[in-house]
């Protein structure tokens, strides 16, 4: 059967490097909370007037290609995922085509938050399944420190949220049993406004205004102890949903690439699974939470660090805002 097969990973992050001191210079927070509730020491930030979303992005998408062994042009199909884009409308993913050159191929932008690569990889390969398309540049890129409280009010997900890039190349794949075997995509709204950021908005009478920014509603707000509480079982959840689909056991599983959320869930979720630490993929004590970038970020690591390999059983799973998760088994 037509499999899709991520042949090339690549990613970008800014040259700032913030450390937890650095921060506790803009707000009431110190290095060692940071570190016991979150894992994080240092995270990127983006240099203004160097760094945009779809710079990082092409960054990513070149060297993704670059792994892949492909031209630019046999590319047939973009797909972005990002909550933070450059602009409201319209969406990144014509702005990467646009830098890629490839003016013509459709480019499908994916809001679903730190979810969002999970969704996008779900929908590339469903399209190559069927047929439709050959070639999917699938990417997620973020710049959240831009809508960050850095006050006293904001420290709990300013220390957490950072910007980064990561983009794969996923190509049908006709010859072997490699690729995508599942996708498990979920979602539950009731929570929507636990981790969100309220404007603009376009319900509003007017859709920016003074009083909106005086009220902060530009930054991203985060209920922590809701996050954590139902992340930890939906993470879970579809890890063993994605295994049983396929008929495997936690113990088949070569690498587990969760979404950067928070050391603290995924060192949760790796107890629970049973796993060993070289089991688990974590790289947020460097870069802390990039959303939708912070997968393809890991996979582009963790192939060319040779933590995958060729038939390796990898899971990826998210879980964010929304609330919204989901997983991808992956022979590799
Ligand atoms: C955000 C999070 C780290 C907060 O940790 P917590 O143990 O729940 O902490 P609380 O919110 O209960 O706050 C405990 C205290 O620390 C304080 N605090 C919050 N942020 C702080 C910071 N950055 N530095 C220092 N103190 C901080 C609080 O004000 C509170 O003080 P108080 O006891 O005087 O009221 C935690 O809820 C969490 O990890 N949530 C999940 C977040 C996540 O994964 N987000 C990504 C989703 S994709």
């Amino acid at each position: 059967m037509r499999k899709s097969k991520i042949i090339g990973a690549g990613h970008y992050l800014p040259e700032r490097i913030m450390t937890n001191d650095d921060l506790s210079k803009m707000m009431n927070t110190n290095h060692d909370w940071i570190v016991e509730r979150t894992g994080i020491e240092k995270r990127r930030w983006f240099v203004p007037g160097r760094d945009s979303v779809t710079s990082m992005a092409l960054e990513a998408s070149k060297m993704a290609i670059d792994n892949a062994g492909i031209e630019t042009a046999e590319i047939d199909f973009i797909i972005f995922a990002t909550i933070t884009p450059d602009y409201f409308i319209p969406g990144n993913g014509v702005l990467l085509q646009r830098e890629l050159g490839l003016q013509g191929v459709g480019a499908l932008d994916i809001r679903n938050a730190c979810s969002g690569f999970v969704y996008a990889l779900s929908i590339a390969d469903q399209y190559i399944k069927s047929g439709m398309y050959r070639t999917i540049l699938v990417v997620g890129a973020e710049i959240q420190s831009s809508a960050l409280d850095k006050s006293d009010e904001g420290r709990s997900s300013a220390v957490i949220f950072a910007d980064g890039a990561g983009a794969v190349v996923v190509r049908a794949n006709l010859d072997s049993d490699s690729g995508i075997l599942s996708t498990h995509l979920h979602a539950d709204g009731d929570f929507a406004e636990e981790l969100y950021v309220k404007d603009p908005g376009s319900s509003r009478e007017v859709r920016i205004s003074q009083e909106m920014i005086d009220a902060g509603g530009f930054n991203l707000y985060m209920n922590g102890n809701a996050v954590f509480k139902h992340a930890i079982v939906r993470f879970y959840e579809v890890i063993m949903e994605a295994l049983e689909a396929n008929q495997m056991a936690v113990s088949q599983l070569d690498l587990l690439i969760p979404h950067q959320a928070n050391l603290r869930i995924s060192q949760y979720i790796q107890q629970k699974l049973g796993l060993s630490d070289h089991q688990v993929y974590n790289n947020i004590t460097e870069y802390g939470n990039t959303t939708a970038a912070t997968i393809p970020i890991a996979i582009s690591e963790a192939v060319a660090g040779g933590r995958v390999k060729d038939g390796d059983i990898v899971c990826l799973a998210a879980f964010g805002s929304g609330f919204a998760w989901g997983s991808a088994l992956i022979k590799w």
